[in-house]
């Protein structure tokens, strides 16, 4: 048994990091004692008078900067976190991670052709679909040399494979323990491959060019995203289309825009479904809440709470408020 695999090195680093946490918790926990009239009267001013607005903000402006604004912090945590999330739950069942599409009507289905498993995560494939079809007005996409980017669990670039039949499709992510789960879960073939690399550096991968590149709910992790539409740009064939899915908050659209077009691509097309995410997560809420209760301690749960998109979670809040968007951009190499 290799001790040292990727999965045991993912648990072992999440139970090094929450060692540590713990020891600085109880180191805390005698200070508060120590010093406990400071304490009570500290926890009194913040939790019962205005000041306690601007704790929330300031764990919100930190935790936004680690995770959506910085460079290496934020490529350092989510590598990690997707990391060490496939690990510690190998479900063979779990093959899709992103918000999820629904049109507006009570049950809001655009597929109907899913297989059991794939009914499961409706809504997730359903963004897939609405990314490589309906955007574009195709109806398959025979004879199309498909990569996605940040493919995750790998079951969004499955669907595309098992149901537009595409002439091969590749998928690459950051996560090693990601793309091994795919090799196991849907087997290698010429025409399904999934690969380990950074969206930041993807003709080190030495692939060939392609006529479509798609790319779910994955930008908002990579430190630096003018490099990935880059190399992109270096991928695609002449005439070939990346098609982009993902959620920013409003008042970076602009830059993410400028960015997207700042190699040349042609914008075509823009979509701003913001309205049809909220939908999905609020018919998917009753599947995600049975899924934490069934596979999640304590602590994971609230951690899944807050990146899954229950009716609680800020993102939710966000995307209700229109404070954050979710928007596809189609964009042509000519
Ligand atoms: C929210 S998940 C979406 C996965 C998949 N697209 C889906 O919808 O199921 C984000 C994915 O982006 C991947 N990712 C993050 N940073 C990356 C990078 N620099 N290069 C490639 N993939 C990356 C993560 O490992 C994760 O699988």
């Amino acid at each position: 048994m290799n001790l040292l695999s990727p999965q045991n090195k993912s648990v072992i680093l999440f139970f090094l990091f929450a060692g540590v946490a713990i020891i600085v918790s109880l180191i805390l926990l005698v200070l508060a004692i120590t010093f406990f009239p400071i304490t009570i009267g500290l926890f009194f001013i913040v939790k019962y008078t205005p000041i306690r607005h601007t704790f929330v903000k300031i764990y919100h402006q930190i935790y936004d900067y680690l995770f959506y604004q910085s460079e290496k912090p934020r490529k350092i945590l989510w590598g990690f976190i997707y990391d060490f999330m496939c690990a510690y739950f190998p479900l063979n069942k779990w093959r899709a991670m992103n918000y999820g599409y629904a049109i507006l009507n009570e049950n809001g289905r655009i597929l109907n052709n899913l297989d059991e498993q794939q009914e499961e995560e409706r809504f997730c494939l359903q963004l897939y679909h609405m990314v490589a079809t309906n955007c574009l007005k195709l109806k398959d996409l025979q004879g199309k040399r498909v990569l996605e980017v940040g493919s995750g669990r790998g079951g969004g670039l499955h669907y595309i494979h098992s149901s537009l039949k595409p002439e091969y499709c590749v998928g690459v992510d950051y996560s090693q323990n990601q793309v091994d789960f795919c090799k196991t879960t849907y087997g290698s073939s010429q025409k399904l491959q999934y690969m380990q690399g950074d969206a930041e550096n993807l003709t080190n991968l030495n692939i060939q060019s392609f006529d479509l590149i798609i790319n779910v709910e994955s930008s908002h992790c990579y430190g630096n995203f003018q490099r990935f539409v880059q190399e992109v740009t270096k991928l695609l064939n002449t005439g070939g289309l990346f098609v982009i899915t993902d959620f920013r908050a409003a008042q970076e659209i602009k830059q993410f825009e400028q960015d997207l077009q700042s190699t040349g691509l042609k914008l075509e097309n823009k979509v701003d479904i913001t309205i049809n995410v909220l939908q999905a997560l609020k018919l998917d809420e009753k599947r995600k809440q049975q899924w934490m209760t069934r596979h999640c301690g304590i602590i994971f749960r609230k951690f899944f709470s807050k990146f899954s998109g229950v009716q609680s979670s800020r993102i939710f809040q966000e995307f209700s408020e229109r404070k954050t968007l979710y928007l596809i951009y189609a964009l042509r190499k000519v």
